[in-house]
């Protein structure tokens, strides 16, 4: 097994890198909390890489490096790590080969008091070969500081854990040290958007580029079963600094979750390809002016380069191709991203309404045309809202069209009665 050296004066981010590192790469760390410790480690036992910050570097001569960049993630350092060591990197499975996984009890003071999801072990020695394990903590049991202190006492240094339970293990202990991002709020929700968006233009799809998109979508399903309507979704905008592209998707995508319950459809799985949706449809897009666009007139009018021009044309279709090469994505959702402007080819923004695109298409056409609307307007009131629904009911007098502007009608005037 690769073993690395990791050092890291912070002992919470040591901590759960250390974790991420076992679980994700199958590799031994061991943690050192500074570049002597970690020297005085090295002058006794040998490792394969060290792994520190820039400022550390100069101690470690002879031995490969993995430079710690401030504007690192944890999953960045763990990816760099897999490639440095030649290993695979997988954030979803365990790559634990033991039956029991040794974890430091000081993991157990930085979580403290909780209750965990997984059952803890001791080890006893039978004899010089042979132990076994005896459980002494049990999943959903709650333990206290104490209970952790009496071992420490008793001179243990490391609980075991199940292999098969490691993950949830290691999933709780970086959620408490980092703050899970479903859980933050939606101001670093839309930066993680940006950023997920900005890599995925720099360097293209890969395993972080949809792990990082995964995540990003959970969270923003998480934060929609809170939200309630567009009042609240106005004091959340002010409230937080959001992009305008996530601002855009997200509300496109708590719109569409409210009026589906008004058609014959069904809906949980309808809500999962909503999401997925409104947060690809303009991703091959790289800035949020271009998303602005939205008529061949507009496009005439922008001052644009040939090329951005082409690329705002064509964006529809560019959104259907990056998403066909992530893995595990509802079905049909390249057809809906193709036709996301009325067009079955995914190019132009044809001015005539099609009836042979499909019905979720024309839902979000009207969704996403009262959303460009919307958002255009610094303080909307309920004035403005009837306004925009007028101007959409003459465009859009056809089929789905036609019942998705009545369905936003019902939502926005049942809001109002709830308010008065
Ligand atoms: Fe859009
Ligand atoms: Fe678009």
């Amino acid at each position: 097994m690769k073993h690395i050296l990791l050092v890291e004066p912070d002992e919470k981010t040591g901590a759960f890198l250390k974790l991420n590192l076992m679980r994700s790469i199958g590799c031994d760390v061991t943690e050192a909390g500074s570049a002597a410790e970690a020297l005085s480690f090295l002058s006794r036992h040998s490792v394969d890489h060290v792994i520190c910050r820039h400022s550390d570097s100069h101690h470690f001569s002879n031995i490969p490096l993995i430079i710690m960049k401030l504007e690192d993630s944890w999953k960045n350092i763990v990816m760099k790590t897999g490639q440095a060591l030649g290993l695979n990197v997988n954030f979803m499975e365990n790559r634990i080969q033991a039956e029991y996984v040794p974890v430091s009890l000081n993991y157990f003071n930085v979580i403290s008091s909780y209750s965990l999801e997984c059952d803890v072990y001791i080890r006893v020695r039978k004899n010089e070969n042979e132990s076994h394990y005896v459980k002494r903590l049990h999943a959903g049991d709650f333990f206290l500081q104490s209970d952790v202190e009496k071992y420490r006492e008793m001179g243990l240094k490391e609980f075991y854990i199940p292999k098969e339970q490691f993950t949830s293990f290691v999933n709780f202990v970086t959620e408490k040290l980092t703050g899970d991002i479903a859980n933050a709020k939606m101001e670093r929700q839309s930066d993680a958007y940006e950023i997920t968006l900005d890599r995925l233009h720099s360097l293209g799809i890969d395993e972080l580029t949809v792990e990082l998109v995964n995540e990003s979508i959970k969270a923003m399903e998480q934060s929609l079963k809170n939200m309630h309507g567009l009042t609240q979704f106005l004091h959340a905008m002010r409230a937080n600094k959001l992009s305008y592209s996530y601002a855009h998707s997200y509300l496109i995508c708590l719109i569409l979750h409210k009026i589906i319950d008004q058609f014959e459809w069904d809906s949980t799985k309808m809500k999962d390809r909503m999401t997925y949706l409104a947060y690809f449809h303009d991703i091959s897009l790289e800035n949020s002016d271009l998303m602005k666009i939205n008529s061949e007139e507009l496009l005439e009018e922008a001052s644009l380069s040939r090329e951005e021009k082409k690329q705002v044309l064509n964006h529809a279709l560019e959104s259907a191709n990056i998403v066909e090469r992530f893995p595990k994505l509802p079905l049909g959702i390249g057809t809906i991203l193709k036709e996301h402007h009325g067009s079955k080819s995914g190019m132009g923004f044809p001015e005539t309404l099609s009836i042979s695109i499909a019905p979720l298409s024309m839902m979000f056409m009207v969704v996403e045309s009262f959303v460009d609307q919307f958002l255009e307007i610094h303080e909307p009131r309920q004035e403005d809202l009837i306004g925009i629904l007028q101007k959409l009911s003459v465009k859009y007098n056809k089929v789905i069209y036609q019942q998705t502007v009545q369905a936003l009608e019902s939502m926005i005037l049942k809001q109002k009665k709830k308010a008065s």
